[in-house]
């Protein structure tokens, strides 16, 4: 494809939520030049929606400790965390909300002059910060674009990242894109960080908005990086339901049941008392699981989340309040009708502690990448801080790399630009039916032969064949990944292989695309690059 215009950078930052607009602000206070990509616009990704807040122990809770938070992030990865990215992200936390304060970003105080903390599910302690309520998301990306803009960080908003460049080492040399009219540019750089976000719309309903749709995994994969933990796809217990619809649903807070509000089924009973010891605050994988059980064995559409008894609803979950309020339901005087739905990727790129990924040149931040900290279920507001930590070290460390990674002059090659590409539709379709809370093997297989079925290969000529193309590969290797593994971990539920197996304890699946641009499982523990 021949380029319309090309650029140079230092860097290419691929997305700009929490991840990319931190790792970019960084790179360019250390002096490299920065450009951010965004196939929308600068706000438009997943971190504006996120609500509950930012899991950090600032030293003011007393009892709580970051010991404490390491030991509640391990329950709920399920055996698949790494200790060391759990321990180091997480001591990292303080500092990293301490800048993003410098940045702007203003937090919710509480009546005693400290910052004001909830909690989530699977959180031993009160240490979630939130702002604007319950509008945490939108408080950081505000600032962040705010300060992306004070420093005229260019940003070129409408394209979308199509494939890494690389020269004929396999080292990263650039990226190239294709603009809002399928016009291909091409930026040349060492140094391509993906901060560019999960993959929700690979099903019908989920709380991300419409970008999620796993562009920079595919990249990544096809670039010939390794990528794992894929059939870990986390459901949010709660989104407010209102009928069966596709595309982005407005979440209601973990937090909401953090201050109290209870889950009920179509009786009116609550059923999380017996099934976990922190009942409605059991990790999310537990309430979620239990959820899509009560719906199969009620028939119901949907469980209720009683909140009338938290004072001041309005102002504490102002966003879940307008939610409710549009679709014509009162969460002050009745319950808020609720299902599970898909939430967040806890596997993504496979990187280290830096943002490294397999590949020379290419770096991943935030969801698209797989450091360790989620395992095989994500705990609740550890994503934010996950973005803001390893978004400030991928910027150090490809600040640090220079001198090291170098592409070699020449030509730039691009992976073949055909992929394979099934109808999006279809897609949603199967990997809801059979990819969600609760697997088995005859489904999997049956979702990856509609696929393939429905699959012709092609040229992605725009922003929604390059969306399409990520979600056909994602969707086989989220199939490929929940079909290997023979057991229920974290958010993988399978009903035909109900119980943890041991013999699973610590190994993650490692995918690559083989020749043909499949991907392919490799057993074997991930390693980071
Ligand atoms: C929530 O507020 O319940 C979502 C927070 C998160 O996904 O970390």
């Amino acid at each position: 494809m021949t380029a319309h215009w090309e650029a140079e950078a230092d860097l290419v930052v691929v997305g700009s939520g929490v991840a990319g607009l931190t790792a970019a602000l960084d790179a360019a206070e250390l002096g490299l030049r920065v450009v951010v990509v965004t196939k929308d616009a600068a706000d438009a990704g997943s971190t504006r929606y996120a609500q509950g807040g930012v899991a950090v122990v600032l030293g003011d809770v007393p009892g709580d400790s970051v010991e404490a938070h390491v030991a509640d992030t391990l329950v709920a990865g399920a055996g698949l965390s790494d200790l060391t990215a759990v321990t180091e992200i997480l001591t990292d936390g303080p500092a990293a909300v301490a800048r993003l304060r410098a940045r702007g970003a203003t937090f919710d105080p509480g009546a005693d002059g400290r910052l004001a903390r909830t909690r989530e599910g699977g959180h031993s302690a009160f240490r979630v910060v939130h702002a604007g309520g319950d509008a945490t998301g939108a408080e950081v990306e505000r600032a962040l674009v705010a300060a992306a803009t004070d420093r005229r960080l260019p940003l070129l908003a409408g394209h979308v990242a199509v494939d890494a460049l690389r020269d004929e080492r396999g080292t990263v040399s650039g990226l190239a894109v294709l603009d809002d009219a399928g016009r291909p540019g091409m930026l040349r750089a060492p140094a391509v960080l993906l901060a560019s976000g999960g993959y929700g719309q690979l099903y019908a309903s989920t709380t991300n908005p419409a970008t999620a749709t796993g562009d920079g995994l595919a990249l990544a994969l096809r670039a010939g990086a390794t990528v794992a933990d894929l059939e870990f796809v986390q459901f949010h217990p709660t989104v407010l339901y209102t009928g069966p619809a596709v595309g982005r649903r407005p979440l209601v807070t973990e937090a909401v049941r953090g201050e109290g509000a209870v889950l009920l089924d179509r009786a009116g009973r609550r059923f999380m008392t017996d099934l976990h010891p922190l009942a409605d605050l059991a990790p999310r994988d537990v309430v979620a699981a239990a959820i899509t059980r009560t719906l199969a064995a009620t028939g119901a559409d949907c469980v209720h989340l009683d909140a009338t008894a938290i004072p001041d609803f309005a102002r504490r979950f102002p966003t879940v309040h307008a939610a409710c309020r549009a679709a014509g339901i009162d969460p002050v005087r009745e319950p808020i009708p609720v299902t599970p739905a898909a939430h967040y990727a806890c596997g993504g790129v496979v990187t280290d502690l830096h943002g490294r990924t397999s590949v020379p040149g290419l770096y991943a931040a935030g969801e698209v990448a797989r450091t360790g900290l989620h395992g095989a279920n994500r705990l609740a507001s550890n994503s934010l801080l996950e973005g803001l930590v390893v978004g400030a070290r991928a910027a150090r460390a490809v600040a640090a790399d220079r001198a090291a990674v170098r592409p070699a002059p020449g030509e730039c090659l691009v992976a073949s630009p055909a992929a394979p590409l099934a109808p999006r539709a279809v897609v949603q379709q199967a990997m809801t039916a059979a990819a969600g809370i609760g697997r088995d093997a005859a489904g999997l297989a049956a979702a990856s032969d509609r696929i393939e079925e429905a699959t012709a290969v092609g040229v992605p000529a725009d922003r929604a064949g390059v969306e399409d193309a990520a979600l056909t590969v994602l969707a086989q290797a989220v199939l490929a990944a929940a079909g290997t593994r023979t057991e229920s971990r974290g958010c993988h539920v399978r009903t035909d292989f109900p119980d943890r197996d041991d013999q699973w304890q610590r190994a993650s699946l490692v995918l690559t695309l083989d020749a043909d641009g499949r991907p392919v499982v490799q057993a074997g523990t991930a390693v980071a690059a």
